[in-house]
């Protein structure tokens, strides 16, 4: 394999008009990661040393995106949308003094596998040019790539092809590697007498045989070279994501009882002996340890799930949400930034938000941590062996020692020492006979038709 530096060139200029709609088209997410962060990350084996993202229309929410990934990511604006050749040439500059291969791919083609770019890194050693083609099922609009042996003599795309030339089924993926010099040196011939009256990327391939440089295409399966145009395709995209999510989940020693009403993220970890039940759905940032079960109906994202315990059914883990071992928390409970010790139990119907609850806590049914003030953000910190009673309002900050207890109903508002009981709620009152009386006078009224 070549070791010599790899610099990536994303072409990402796409309005995708035909996704009719006001955010850029690779910012469009698939498994809840931008269409943009799939392209980069399937480069990320290769440590590029320098990515330049050619950008259109809505650049700025382009640039921020790709630098979450890669801050040194740089982007550089195609003005005119004039084609692949002059999108990649505007990255020249960019990669001045930069000696080494350029792989060039697209910002809407999510699915390209790190072993493929590996692959073409490899063929590259041996060759001036690689392209990476698919044998397509229906070719349709796809540039033909047009063989002679081993050799890539020239790709056609489809709108300047003969009918023999259609009949081609070996098809350009966009996806190409040359020596940065070798490349820029060829695009520099690329003209625009062709059907779409564009600078073609793909012209480098006839050029470079020209010169007798050697060109040669690279394989993969057509599943990788998924692009993005409409929103059809995002769904189609996002099917097919899932789809492989599901099959490594179950290939992984997960059990998912309805693989298909299961919903990963691009970057859902979950253990072997794990238990997923039906109609789950993983945000990002989420890591389920071994033997963890996962009941029917829950929503998680970025949170961590730790061995034997148990969330749901109908439970929602919020970014923050830290559950250590055999933890259960039940329906209807929502969990945001908060750290539950070792066998605490959250059943019930409550919010916990910006709280830590310590080892063998019980939270009763109804509890709220009363977190936010208009304002501010304020911690409820709960210690071990606790007894929260059953529709408690935890007004934070506030601190409730270790094996305290708060009585039912209470709306606590200063802290409670350890092994203190709280009380915070009106003192009951009964009035004998009184509802006795009171619906005799209601049900009167009813029958005799006077209301007052
Ligand atoms: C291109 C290839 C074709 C290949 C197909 C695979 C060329 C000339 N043709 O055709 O051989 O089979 O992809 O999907 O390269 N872009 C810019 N600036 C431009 C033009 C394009 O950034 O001026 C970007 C687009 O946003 C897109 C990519 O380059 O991400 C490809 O452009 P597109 O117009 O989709 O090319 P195709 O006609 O599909
Ligand atoms: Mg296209």
């Amino acid at each position: 394999m070549s070791t010599s530096p790899t610099a990536l060139v994303v072409l990402a200029a796409g309005q995708g008009t035909r996704m009719k709609s006001d955010l850029p088209k690779v910012l469009h997410t698939v498994a809840g990661a931008p269409l943009l962060h799939h392209a980069l990350r399937s480069a990320a084996s290769l440590e590029p040393a320098r990515t330049v993202i050619v950008v259109g229309p809505g650049a700025e929410g382009i640039e921020a995106a790709a630098q979450e990934l890669d801050a040194d990511a740089l982007t550089v604006f195609q003005e005119e949308r004039l084609g692949t050749a002059h999108a990649t040439e505007l990255a020249r500059p960019a990669l001045a003094g930069f000696e080494g291969n350029v792989i060039v791919l697209y910002g809407d083609t999510p699915f390209i596998r790190p072993e493929t770019l590996e692959a073409m890194i490899a063929a590259r050693a041996e060759n001036d040019v690689v392209v990476l083609g698919f044998e397509a099922e229906n070719p349709g609009r796809y540039g033909r790539l047009v063989m002679a042996g081993e050799m890539l003599e020239r790709i056609v795309e489809f709108r300047d092809a003969t009918d023999e030339e259609r009949r081609i089924t070996f098809c350009n993926s966009g996806v190409i590697c040359a020596g940065s010099e070798c490349l820029f040196d060829l695009i520099a011939d690329v003209g625009k007498e062709n059907a779409a009256g564009e600078y073609y990327l793909t012209d480098i391939v006839g050029l470079a045989r020209a010169r007798g440089l050697s060109v040669t295409a690279v394989r993969c399966d057509e599943a990788e070279t998924l692009g993005v145009n409409s929103r059809a395709d995002l769904a189609t995209a996002e099917a097919a994501f899932q789809a492989r999510a599901r099959d490594a989940a179950l290939e992984d020693g997960v059990t998912l009882r309805a693989p298909e009403t299961v919903f990963f993220s691009y970057d859902t970890v979950i253990g072997r002996d794990a238990e997923v039940e039906p109609n789950v759905v993983f945000g990002p940032g989420v890591t389920i340890e071994t033997g963890a079960r996962i009941r029917a109906f829950s929503h998680l994202e970025g949170c961590h799930v730790s061995r034997g315990a148990i969330v749901g059914p109908f439970a929602r883990l919020r970014p923050g949400a830290e559950l250590s071992e055999n933890v259960h928390v039940g329906n209807f409970v929502e969990i945001k930034n908060a750290q539950v010790d070792e066998g605490a139990k959250i059943n019930h119907l409550t919010y916990i938000g910006d709280a830590s609850i310590g080892a063998a806590t019980n939270i009763g049914a109804g509890t709220i941590t009363c977190n936010y003030d208009g304002v501010f953000k304020h911690r409820t910190e709960i210690g071990a062996r606790v007894f929260i009673g059953s529709d408690t309002m935890l007004v934070a900050p506030v601190t409730i020692g270790d094996g305290a207890m708060t009585a039912t109903g209470s709306v606590v508002t200063s802290d409670v020492p350890a092994g203190a009981l709280a009380i915070g709620r009106a003192k009951q009152a009964n009035k004998p006979g009184f509802a006795t009386k009171f619906f005799e006078r209601l049900r009167a009224l009813k029958q005799y038709g006077s209301k007052r």
